[in-house]
């Protein structure tokens, strides 16, 4: 008999008519440098996500534009067969240049030829979510999502998507997808710095909708504030570990999926999101994001 591990810190959240770990693993920054190519330590990749599972994580983050196709094909030698629990989330809407760019690539066709990128570059043959993503490198931008939505609730009707998300998207952006078909998450980008999505995320919760924060610890840049240290340092902890607790503080409905290409900061991320702030903490954490 094996055991199975601890519960991760924040439980677990329904995704549709499936049950995740609040605390997932994004693994974008897998690929080689800028997202490109192969990962300096290969072996070390496979662990990482190996880990993952082991700690007991049921959601990971991927696209088949990271690397190109490199995590997808990470993920497949780690990890398939996949565990029946686990949910891999992917998205669609860019592809990668020459140059390492991320050319969006929306219509009907090439959304086509990205999901099924997807499912052979992980090895299904449907996808447990796919995340519709939007706007460019700078953000969310207005635009209409519906047609592009519509393919991919088409898909869904074939069996070859089991549930839809949008990403990098406005709020209006998200109603307009929900009038197409389900929407179970919203991955934007937001942190303790970027928080201009604290209202949708509200109205998100009270519509049973997921939020998923990227670069919840600042992506390329690492989250730096003089009160987040400040109070690290005041709570013997790493300030990492306060981003993500205060994530997991901040609603019910947000979904974790910090990266990380080791081992032993994804151990520490574990251990560090169950730090329990005080009032007085996010108070002071509040100020950070001005
Ligand atoms: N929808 C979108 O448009 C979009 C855009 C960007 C990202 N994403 C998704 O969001 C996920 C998260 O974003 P992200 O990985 O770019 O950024 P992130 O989670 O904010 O930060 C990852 C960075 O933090 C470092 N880090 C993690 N834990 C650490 C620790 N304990 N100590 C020190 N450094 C630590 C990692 O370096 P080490 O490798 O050295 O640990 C890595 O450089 C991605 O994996 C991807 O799946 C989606």
């Amino acid at each position: 008999m094996t055991s199975s591990p601890p519960a991760l810190p924040g439980g677990t959240w329904n995704l549709g008519d499936r049950t995740v770990t609040r605390f997932g693993y994004g693994a974008m920054q897998l690929a080689g440098p800028w997202v490109m190519g192969p990962p300096a330590d290969h072996d070390g990749a496979i662990a990482v996500l190996r880990e993952a599972v082991d700690q007991g994580i049921t959601h990971i983050d991927t696209s088949h534009a990271y690397g190109p196709r490199v995590t997808n094909h990470l993920i497949r030698e780690a990890l398939h067969p996949y565990p029946a629990s686990l949910l891999i989330a992917t998205k669609v809407g860019a592809t990668r240049d020459a140059e390492g760019g991320w050319p969006t690539a929306r219509r009907p066709g090439d959304l086509r030829q990205q999901v099924h990128e997807n499912l052979e570059s992980l090895g299904v043959e449907s996808l447990d979510l796919v995340n519709m993503r939007m706007g460019d490198a700078t953000g969310p931008q207005p635009g209409s999502i519906t047609e592009a939505f519509e393919t991919l609730a088409e898909l869904q009707e074939q069996g070859v998507i089991r549930h839809l998300g949008v990403s990098n998207v406005t709020a209006e952006q998200v109603a307009d997808a929900r009038k197409v078909a389900p929407v179970v998450c919203v991955q934007n980008m937001y942190n303790l710095a970027h928080r201009h999505d604290d209202p949708l995320i509200d109205d998100l919760a009270a519509d049973g909708i997921a939020y998923v924060p990227f670069f919840p610890l600042g992506g390329f840049t690492p989250l730096q504030a003089e009160a987040l240290s400040a109070l690290a340092t005041r709570l013997n902890a790493t300030p990492m570990a306060v981003a993500l607790a205060w994530l997991l503080q901040r609603s019910a409905n947000i979904l974790l999926i910090p990266g990380t290409s080791k081992v032993a900061h994804l151990r520490e991320n574990v251990t560090g999101a169950a730090l329990a702030l005080s009032a007085q903490d996010v108070a002071e954490l509040d100020s950070i994001s001005g």
